[in-house]
């Protein structure tokens, strides 16, 4: 992958390591042969972005990523004059440069962005497929390829009122959850670079952690949480120290919360 200045990711030509769970593959590839544009909604950590990145790659298209932010103005996505030389010149955005080469066009964290940016999108996510851009009165037509996806974590409830109904409606809408037990093992195995038995008691870990009663957690421990602490112990650092640093720790402040985490962890994790 290439990240450039502008916080866009291209494909690489290699296809990243995407391990299906469901029928995601081929809902995201209908939909993508139709034009439709598809919402992933899932928790942090769960594979959205890997996801996007391979169905990008696999069906040889390009991939520009943008992730929302509060301050994101919809010039930002689809571009702005700018003083060049003592000459006011037009820079395409992220947006106006995925519809132009058929690339496909992801936006990260739409509940991030204000409603009066996400509109931008609305035109493309219908049988319109097109782009007004006003600042230089014309509209751009979607060029083949061109394929929005969006998404976000339903764990932060405001996206649906940031997103008109109407466009919701018109997005083919793609749920990911943690893989099941055998899948996640492989993926955490190839991912950290560690043996599956390794792997697997991570997975055992943070399944019990998800299926924790009675504390507060913002999050429960994630796919990509668990990679992190797999990577640790493919550098060596024992399980239960890379298990404290970076789920324990990472997942809540509070001391309470810790103490019964980290009694979790001592319950389930060999000693070393
Ligand atoms: N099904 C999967 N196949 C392969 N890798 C996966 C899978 N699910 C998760 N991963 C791994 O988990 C990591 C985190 O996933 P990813 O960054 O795609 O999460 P996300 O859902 O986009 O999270 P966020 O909402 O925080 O952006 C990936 O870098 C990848 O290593
Ligand atoms: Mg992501």
């Amino acid at each position: 992958m290439t990240l450039t200045d502008d916080h866009t990711v291209l494909a690489s030509s290699k296809t990243p390591f995407y391990q299906a769970v469901g029928d995601e593959r081929e809902v995201f590839r209908a939909a993508a042969g139709r034009g439709l544009p598809v919402l992933l909604k899932g928790p942090t950590g769960c594979g959205k972005t890997r996801f996007v990145e391979a169905m990008a790659a696999e069906l040889g298209r390009e991939l520009i990523t943008v992730a929302g932010h509060e301050d994101m103005t919809s010039a930002d996505l689809v571009g702005r004059f700018l003083l060049k030389g003592g000459e006011t010149v037009w820079v395409d955005g992220p947006l106006t440069r995925a519809v132009r080469a058929g690339a496909v066009f992801y936006l990260d964290e739409v509940v991030e962005a204000r409603q009066d940016t996400t509109v931008v999108i609305h035109p493309l996510a219908d049988h319109r497929r097109e782009l007004p851009v006003d600042r230089l009165g014309t509209t751009v037509p979607a060029a083949p390829g061109f394929h929005l996806v969006i998404s976000y974590n339903p764990g932060y409830q405001s996206v649906l009122k940031s997103l008109k109904e109407s466009t919701r409606q018109r997005f083919v809408a793609i749920e990911l959850g943690f893989p099941p037990q055998a899948i996640e093992v492989e993926v955490i195995a190839h991912e950290a670079g560690i043996d599956e038995q390794t792997a697997r008691v991570l997975v055992t870990l943070g399944n019990a952690i998800r299926g924790l009663d009675g504390i507060s957690l913002r999050e429960v421990a994630s796919t990509r949480m668990l990679i992190l602490a797999g990577g640790l112990i493919a550098e060596g650092l024992s399980p239960r120290s890379a298990v404290r640093s970076a789920v324990v720790q990472a997942l809540s402040d509070d001391q309470d919360v810790n103490r019964a985490l980290g009694e979790l962890v001592d319950a389930i994790l060999p000693r070393s």
